[in-house]
Formats: structure tokens, C-alpha cells, sequence
């Protein structure tokens, strides 16, 4: 009867301080995502971006487009809510560094993330592979952390139409990415499914070409090894014939 009563306490006990840790988490996200400082941080990237000619911008809408996208596919795969909290921070914060241009953004995102959890005592149970998750997002495809996968995917996924600059207009490759209208994704009985959906006017010969479109194809199979899926991957729901010949 009273190991009953321990075994019920102790589990009600993690139970507890397990919701307690989610709770912490997903106000760690809404704080961040608040923070007036963070906030400002991205408007002046995009600023920086609309002056100095970048062609993709690395501002809020972008870093909350890739937070949204890690929560639905780690929802889909029933990760925990604090896991994916901590996804969805490492999105918010993945692209701070584009301040000072692009070149090494992801080192510099690394060490203001590093800086920002300890001045605002931002305790994270995998503090660790978050920061790396952010230290790695342009290249780190060979990796097990999950928040490091995840992000990736995400990250080079947002293709949409507002990430392309004016100055991305006009260079070749990128401006296809301005015909990119949404992105849809599901994930159900072992399969990953990925549409995007195009504007017409598309030419799929030049983002077939464009070297970006590899880095998109890597991360969806990188991904999709890891966590043994079989990706799909659909133009305007057909599939697209590019991803397959790249992945042979
Ligand atoms: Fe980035
Ligand atoms: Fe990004």
C-alpha cells in the first residue's frame, strides 16, 4: 500500500514539475518573442538588408515563420512540449548575428544567444544543443541533434515570397523564390510531405538551378534519414522530378 502511495507521489511529483518546466519553457518563448530588444534587433536587419542591397531577408517575420514550421513538424512527430519550445527559441534566435551582414551570422547568433540566456537567466534544459542548433544552422546537415535537423529544415524551407528582398528580385535564382506562395507539410505514417505552392509564372528551370534549391533538397533528406521518413516532395502537388534526380 505505501509503495503504492510513494510510486503515485513520485509520479505525480515529476508529472508536476515536468508541467511546471513546460510552463517556464513556453513563457521563455513568449518572452523572447516580446522582448522589445529582439524585436528592434530584426527590424534593423531588415533595414540593414533594404539598404545594403542583401537578396533574402533574416528578419522577424522569417525567424517566426521557422519557429512556427519547427513546432508543426515536432507536433507531428510527438516530441514534447518543452523540446519544442526550445526549438521554437533556438528559431527565434538563429538569425540575431545577420546584424553585422552574413558572412559568419550563425558564430555571431551563437554567441548573442549564449549572452542573452545568462543576462536574462534563461534556464534551458538542453541549453546546449540549442546554442549549437544556432551555431550550425547553415551547414551542420550531419548531425544528431534533433534541434540542429529541425532548425536546418526549417530554416532553408522558408523560401517563401517574403523572404526575397527588392534587390533579390533581380538575381538570377533567387527571384524564382518570389513565385513561391506558401508552404505545406505533413507528416503521417512514415511520410514527409512537402508542397510548394507556385505561382505560375515560376520558371522551375532556373530554381532547379539555383544553388540554394540543393541546400533545401540536403535538409529535407537529412531530416528525413534521421528520423526514418520518406520524404515527398511536390511542386503545386506534383512531384517534384529535381528532388529525386539530387537524392539518387
Ligand atoms: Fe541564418
Ligand atoms: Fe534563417
Amino acid at each position: 500500500m505505501s509503495k503504492t502511495f510513494i510510486c503515485f507521489g513520485f509520479s505525480c511529483y515529476n508529472e508536476f514539475s515536468k508541467q511546471k518546466r513546460e510552463k517556464s519553457m513556453i513563457n521563455y518563448f513568449e518572452k523572447i518573442a516580446n522582448d522589445k530588444s529582439i524585436v528592434e534587433r530584426y527590424e534593423k536587419i531588415h533595414e540593414y538588408e533594404v539598404t545594403h542591397g542583401g537578396h533574402a531577408h533574416h528578419d522577424f517575420n522569417h525567424v517566426l515563420n521557422v519557429a512556427t514550421y519547427c513546432e508543426k513538424i515536432l507536433k507531428s512527430l510527438k516530441f514534447d512540449d518543452e523540446f519544442i519550445c526550445e526549438a521554437k527559441i533556438a528559431a527565434l534566435l538563429h538569425d540575431t548575428g545577420a546584424l553585422q551582414w552574413k558572412e559568419n551570422h550563425a558564430q555571431r547568433s551563437f554567441e548573442f544567444a549564449k549572452k542573452y540566456f545568462d543576462e536574462n537567466n534563461i534556464k534551458l534544459a538542453n541549453k546546449n544543443l540549442v546554442l549549437e542548433a544556432i551555431k550550425n544552422h547553415s551547414e551542420g546537415f550531419d548531425t544528431d541533434n534533433i534541434i540542429q535537423l529541425v532548425l536546418i529544415l526549417a530554416d532553408k524551407i522558408d523560401l517563401k515570397k517574403s523572404r526575397v528582398s527588392d534587390a533579390g528580385k533581380h538575381v538570377e535564382g533567387m527571384r524564382q523564390c518570389q513565385y513561391i506562395n506558401d508552404i505545406q507539410f505533413e507528416i503521417e505514417i512514415g511520410n514527409f510531405e512537402i508542397n510548394f505552392v507556385c505561382d505560375e509564372k515560376l520558371n522551375l528551370e532556373e530554381l532547379n538551378n539555383y544553388y540554394f534549391t540543393k541546400k533545401v533538397f540536403k535538409a529535407i533528406q537529412a531530416f528525413s534519414d534521421k528520423l526514418s521518413l520518406t520524404p515527398k516532395v511536390c511542386i503545386n502537388n506534383s512531384p517534384w522530378q529535381e528532388f529525386y534526380n539530387s537524392t539518387k
